[in-house]
């Protein structure tokens, strides 16, 4: 059997820091409510220049790089982001094109907070099929560029990042991806989502000129779907793999809010060794927050090679969803 194993992590934030003491001085909010509501800190923002493939193609070099691997030799590159610079053409060519990965295809996948548990699945199972060997997956959003700054309810909660891996096939392993959920309901999408510059609000179009222009977020509806999705999702992929939460050695979840992920810890049961938090100085980097997790984690050694690690992730869509991966 092939296995997709992950053979190189990189990772790329902005210089810029935005601390909360930031925020106190752009809109009505304080430390103290940012803290308490969410656990976050500071976040990282992109200044004029940069952009989602910016984040991208520096985090994919370093992947690159640690897997050991000659971007010719990249014979796909898929990219979950929903911030992407351009409506067309998709962010992964701009990638693609600036790590000089000639011989591959590239794409996008637009899953929001979840991105990268998607991408990866993806990935993944191609990489299983024996149809390619390796791939390219970067998670990579820059919801600040989006979020309207005079909404204290959004603006306080994202900033922007960047993560990236190498999946190898290999055989006689049990390292590599194990298993992977996906799930959606659309019927959320009233939720949470940024509407202009689709086909239904085209840019310049009179729709586009007012609420359609920035994140909107019904955060109490994305609260309750959240805790429920979170904990959801990595008890079902748990059991597909005939697992159970104590086999989990790492739980990397997706950074949106302190209280969401220590509820899902609750529900799994796991003590703080077994649960990465790095909410407090990025914020909810969107479909960068899991890539950046895993790194953080693998240059902490809180990751090894062959630990089983426990990634979840929702978003936007809804969508949700979790990657069971032995490292
Ligand atoms: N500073 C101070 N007060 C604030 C702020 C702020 N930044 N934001 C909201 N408030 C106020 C509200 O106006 C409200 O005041 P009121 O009671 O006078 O009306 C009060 O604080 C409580 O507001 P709630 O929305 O009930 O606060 P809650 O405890 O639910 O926390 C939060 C809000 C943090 C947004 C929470 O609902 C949340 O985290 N939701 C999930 C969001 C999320 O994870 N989104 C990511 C989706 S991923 C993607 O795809 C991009």
């Amino acid at each position: 059997m092939i296995r997709a194993v992950i053979e190189g992590i990189g990772h790329s934030v902005p210089e810029k820091k935005l601390t909360n003491e930031d925020l106190e001085r752009l809109v009505d909010t304080s430390d103290e409510w940012i803290v308490q509501r969410t656990g976050i800190k500071e976040r990282r923002i992109t200044s004029p220049g940069e952009a989602a493939s910016t984040l991208g193609i520096v985090a994919a070099q370093e992947a690159l790089e640690e897997s050991g691997t000659k971007p010719e030799d990249i014979q796909l590159v898929i990219c979950g982001t929903v911030t992407g610079d351009y409506q067309f053409p998709s962010t992964s060519c701009l990638i693609q094109e600036a790590i000089g990965a000639k011989k591959a295809g590239a794409f996008d996948v637009g899953a929001a907070c979840a991105g990268f548990i998607y991408a990866l699945d993806v990935a993944g199972s191609m990489v299983e099929s024996g149809r390619y060997e390796t791939v390219l997956v970067i998670g990579v959003d820059v919801l600040t560029k989006f979020v309207d700054w005079k909404d204290r309810a959004t603006c306080v909660l994202f900033g922007d990042g960047a993560g990236a891996v190498v999946l190898k096939g290999q055989t006689g392993t049990d390292r590599g991806l194990v298993k992977s959920l996906l799930l959606s309901d659309g019927s959320g999408a009233k939720h949470i989502h940024c509407q202009m510059g689709g086909s239904m609000f085209p840019a310049g179009s009179k729709e586009a000129e007012g609420d359609a222009r920035r994140v909107y977020m019904n955060g109490s509806e994305v609260y309750r779907f959240a805790v429920n999705a979170m904990g959801d999702a990595c008890c079902k992929v748990l059991e597909a793999a005939g697992m159970e939460p104590g086999d989990v050695d790492l739980f990397v979840p997706h950074q949106a809010n302190l209280r969401i992920i220590q509820s899902a810890q609750k529900r799994l049961g796991l003590d703080d060794e077994r649960v990465f938090i790095n909410v407090q100085h990025y914020g909810n980097t969107s479909g960068g927050s899991i890539p950046l997790g895993l790194y953080e984690a693998q240059k902490q050694g809180r990751l090894k090679k062959g630990d089983l690690v426990l990634t979840v992730g929702f978003g936007a869509g809804l969508v949700w969803g979790a990657n069971l991966i032995r490292w």
